[in-house]
């Protein structure tokens, strides 16, 4: 079994080994190369619907792995039980859906050493909604998968200085490592959001979307400035 690079890039940013559980694991990849790849103590692979809890454990006994990864059945971290395991990871959903299965469990969220975050839409929302929750971004990353972009996010407990929100749309720890993929990222969604604006501006020059875009726009200039001089 190979993982796809978005599960490879999600691998990259734990810090292993680990004790770890991976939330909406369908497929269970993640965990089974864990457990054929890692000495990590203990590995949940969890899920709240029957029908990805059952491929989860028919991959886990295809690849031989049921000594080593526990499958169980239930919505987000309330499969654990307090200090359970240091890690989790959260991949493949929406940003919304990451917010809601942190907040419905929150002390349990609180009490682990990291969480490996991979929403599919809405990063920069959930972004901004971590820091205002007493979580901290460690780390970023993106990472290009079948002609798409994903953003990782990597979060710890505790506090982190309330950045400026379009920092947070598109992502601090990206900005300051200087993401070797942040720059065609960038044009990409400037692409987008000038898009956006040439079909509403057509009618509507002084809409409020068109003036919040261009002012994004002129901020995403600097982003882009920064970045080259990472780069001379
Ligand atoms: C698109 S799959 C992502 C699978 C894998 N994590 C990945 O990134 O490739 C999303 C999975 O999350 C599960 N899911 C959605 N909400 C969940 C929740 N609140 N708790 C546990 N699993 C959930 C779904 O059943 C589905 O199997």
């Amino acid at each position: 079994m190979k993982l796809s690079p978005r599960l490879k890039k999600i691998v990259s940013l734990l810090e292993l080994p680990t004790s770890i559980v991976d939330i909406g694991t369908d497929h269970a990849y993640i965990p089974i190369h864990l457990a054929k790849n890692t000495n990590c103590s203990k590995i949940i692979a969890s899920d709240c619907n029957r029908a990805p809890y059952q491929a989860a454990l028919e991959h886990v006994r295809q690849a031989d792995v049921e000594d080593k990864v526990d499958v169980r059945l239930g919505c987000g971290l309330s499969v654990l039980s307090k200090s359970e395991v240091q890690t989790a990871i959260i991949a493949g959903m929406g940003g919304q859906t990451i917010r809601q299965i942190i907040g419905d469990d929150y002390d349990l969220a609180q009490g682990l050493d990291r969480i490996v975050l991979q929403p599919m839409a809405g990063a920069g929302s959930l972004r901004k909604w971590l820091v205002n929750n007493n979580f901290k971004i460690i780390n970023e990353a993106l990472v290009a998968d079948n002609d798409k972009f994903y953003q990782i996010i990597v979060v710890t407990p505790g506090s982190m200085k309330l950045e400026d929100s379009f920092l947070l749309e598109i992502g601090p720890q990206l900005i300051e490592k200087g993401d070797p993929l942040l720059s065609t990222y960038l044009d990409n969604l400037e692409e987008k959001w000038q898009k956006i604006i040439k079909d509403i501006a057509v009618e509507l020059p002084d809409h409020p979307k068109v003036i919040n875009l261009k002012s994004k726009i002129d901020k995403m200039q600097e982003v882009k400035k920064c970045l080259s001089s990472y780069t001379k």
